[in-house]
């Protein structure tokens, strides 16, 4: 089966010669989740980034179904069926719940009907959102505004979905609600990477998760399988565990 998503010994980084992500491989099928986890610096934001457009990719590739989205623009991206929640900046603060919806629908150039569906399917979905739809964005709690990130991403109706951090800063029962409506949307038919540093609520969510070390995965197992697996702690400590491949070095495989 064609992966969703296929990343594949991917290069990428701010300046020339100087790569963050250093030949990180991830396939992702049809309807899974898949959770990014690994050390503050490892480079899970720049993977994504990188894989959203947002940052220079020097080798390697990215496909999305059977397209080949490698330095596909960001903006292109929304058509091509990828979405992306950045951890920071998601919605903008001063707009209203209606108005940060509405504005991503306007980018979507679909027909006015078109634009009605998405909305009321967003509102659907999000029905918290839909009551405080005068609202400014930047007074919603931060669960709220998770949720309408989240809500904005699936306005253009992606096969895949990327979240960077969607846990960061909530309390814990706010990663809950946040998550259980992840959950909803992976029912819906949405595929979904996400980058977390909370590696028990990433690790409830996900079928699989990917631990990334220095730019490259050097685990990548079925979640059941990693809760409580010390190789993680192991990996997160810059150790190599038993039976992980120690870190080679750029071209080095
Ligand atoms: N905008 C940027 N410009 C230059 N270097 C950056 C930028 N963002 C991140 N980096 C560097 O890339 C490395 C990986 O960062 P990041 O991808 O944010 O890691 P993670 O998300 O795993 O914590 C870090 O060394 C960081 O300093
Ligand atoms: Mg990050």
């Amino acid at each position: 089966m064609t992966a969703a998503l296929a990343i594949e010994r991917l290069e990428a980084g701010y300046e020339p010669g100087l790569p963050i992500v250093r030949g990180a491989s991830l396939s992702v099928a049809p309807g899974e989740i898949v959770a990014i986890l690994g050390p503050n610096g490892a480079g899970k934001s720049t993977l994504v980034k990188a894989v959203a457009g947002l940052v220079p990719v020097s080798g390697g590739r990215v496909l999305l179904g059977d397209s080949d989205i490698t330095h596909t623009p960001a903006h292109r991206l929304v058509h091509a069926g990828l979405a992306f929640v950045p951890q920071t900046e998601n919605v903008f603060a001063g707009l209203t719940v209606a108005e940060n919806l509405e504005l991503a629908a306007a980018l979507t150039k679909a027909p006015r009907a078109e634009r009605e569906a998405q909305l009321g399917a967003a509102y659907a979905m999000f029905p918290d959102l839909e009551r405080q739809r005068r609202l400014a964005a930047g007074r919603l709690s931060g669960g709220q505004r998770q949720m309408l990130a989240v809500a904005r991403a699936l306005i253009a109706r992606p096969r895949v979905l990327m979240l960077d951090e969607p846990s960061a800063g909530l309390s814990p029962k706010l990663v809950a609600q946040v998550f259980a409506k992840l959950a909803e949307v992976r029912a819906s038919g949405v595929t979904l990477v996400l980058v977390e540093q909370n590696v028990k609520a990433a690790l409830a969510l996900a079928d699989r998760a990917a631990v990334l070390v220095e730019g490259r995965e050097r685990l990548v197992a079925p979640a059941g399988e990693l809760r409580g697996d010390a190789r993680i702690a192991e990996l997160y400590l810059g150790r190599a565990p038993s039976g992980v491949a120690a870190a080679t070095p750029v071209g080095g495989r």
